[in-house]
C-alpha cells in the first residue's frame, strides 16, 4: 500500500538488499490466489533474502506495504510497517506469511488507499476497522495480534493481493479516484 510522500522519510533499509521490480496491475500474477509458504520456507536463507529485499523495495517506493505477488512471487505473505506519529506506534518493516484475518465487530471505516502496483492513483475504500491477525514471522513462529484502524487497513489491502484483489475492487464507487498529484493539491491539503 503506498501512502503520501510526508510518511517517507522515516525508512531505513538494509544495505545488502536488492532493490526488486514491483509488478503492476494487468500481469497475471497480481489476479492470481498465492501458494501458503512451504514449511521448510521458514527460517531459510531464501525467506530472509526475499524479506530484505521488499523491505527495500518497499522503502524505496515509499510504500507501507509489499505482497509477494507484487514482486512476481505468488505466495502468501507480505511486508509492512507503520511510520508512526503522535497518534499511531510506529511498527519497523515486518514480514507476516501465511495470515489469517477476522473482522472484530461490524464497525467500518472508510479511507485512502494507494498500491505500489497501481502508481499513482489514490481512492477511498471501506475496511474493517479492528481486525485480529494470525500469521507465522520470518522464523515460523506463530504470531497473533489485533490490529485496528490504519494498521488493520494496511493488512487488509495486503491480504487482498493474496487473494488477486486490489484496492480498487474494493471501492463503493469509483468517483473518489484521484490522481496522486491532484489528490496531495486539492483532498489532503484540504483536509489539513
Ligand atoms: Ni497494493
Amino acid at each position: 500500500m503506498a501512502v503520501a510522500r510526508a510518511a517517507a522519510d522515516m525508512v531505513s533499509t538494509p544495505d545488502e538488499a536488492q532493490k526488486l521490480e514491483v509488478i503492476r496491475l494487468g500481469h497475471p500474477i497480481l489476479r492470481q490466489v498465492a501458494d501458503p509458504v512451504p514449511e521448510e520456507y521458514f527460517g531459510s536463507s531464501r525467506l530472509h533474502d526475499l524479506f530484505r529485499n521488499m523491505a527495500r523495495t518497499m522503502g524505496e517506493e515509499e510504500g507501507v506495504g509489499l505482497a509477494a505477488p507484487q514482486v512476481a512471487e505468488a505466495l502468501r505473505l507480505f511486508v509492512y510497517r507503520i511510520p508512526g506519529d503522535g497518534e499511531m506506534a510506529a511498527v519497523e518493516p515486518t514480514l507476516l506469511a501465511n495470515p489469517e484475518i477476522r473482522a472484530i465487530g461490524s464497525e467500518a471505516e472508510e479511507g485512502w488507499e494507494g498500491c505500489l502496483s497501481i502508481p499513482g492513483l489514490r481512492g477511498l475504500v471501506p475496511r474493517h476497522k479492528r481486525i485480529k491477525v494470525r500469521a507465522r514471522s520470518l522464523e515460523g513462529q506463530s504470531v497473533s495480534f489485533t490490529a485496528d484502524s490504519f494498521q488493520a487497513r494496511v493488512i487488509q489491502h495486503e491480504f487482498d493481493h493474496l487473494e488477486g484483489v486490489v484496492y480498487l475492487d474494493r471501492m463503493t464507487s469509483p468517483s473518489s479516484l484521484a490522481f496522486e498529484k491532484e489528490w496531495e493539491r486539492y483532498i489532503l491539503r484540504a483536509d489539513e
